[in-house]
């Protein structure tokens, strides 16, 4: 069982009937094309990678992981919502859709668990158009800039909030 990292409280068992609590890794338009999309700025690991990656986080976190790739905000909303009725922690990279899409953030703030935002790049770093999030004012906190790392490091985020609530 993996101590939580704030409090050193287990969290395995957050989820129904003891079961590892299921984070939903959603991400959205273009990140299908990591690898290959803008490597100087998105790096070379794959959207496999990246599922892989949180997989093993989620392994020594105690926390199951559902890893998921939208290129459409309407499919993207559905498992917002989905989330929502479940209780469902979410780890979002919503990629272009941070920058403009209320339809998502009015879907985020239905929210009954933790949500955290994550990027792998740093978009405050970057055009003026990415450094407006309308997501960030409806999440726990953000990760940006750290490759792979931010999401391993969003996935602690989770599992310190859900040992908080448990
Ligand atoms: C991104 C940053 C966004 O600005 C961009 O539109 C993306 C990826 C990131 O992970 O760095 O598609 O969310």
């Amino acid at each position: 069982m993996a101590p939580d990292l704030e409090t050193g409280a287990a969290v395995q068992g957050a989820g129904p009937g003891g079961a590892a609590a299921t984070v939903l890794v959603l991400n959205g338009p273009n990140l299908s094309r990591l690898g290959t999309r803008e490597p100087e700025i998105y790096g070379t690991a794959t959207l496999a990678d990246v599922a892989a990656t949180c997989a093993d986080a989620g392994d020594a976190l105690g926390l199951a992981v559902d890893v998921r790739q939208t290129d459409d905000e309407a499919e993207l909303i559905a498992w917002i919502h989905q989330a929502a009725d479940g209780r469902l922690p979410v780890v979002l990279n919503p990629a272009a859709f941070t920058h403009y899409s209320y339809a998502l953030r009015d879907a985020l703030a239905m929210r009954t668990a933790p949500l955290v935002e994550v990027h792998l790049s740093n978009p405050a770093a970057r055009e003026t158009f990415r450094h407006n999030s309308v997501v960030a004012g409806v999440a726990d906190g953000t990760v940006a800039g750290f490759g792979l790392l931010s999401y391993v490091l969003a996935l602690r985020a989770v599992a310190a909030l859900l040992a908080r609530r448990a």
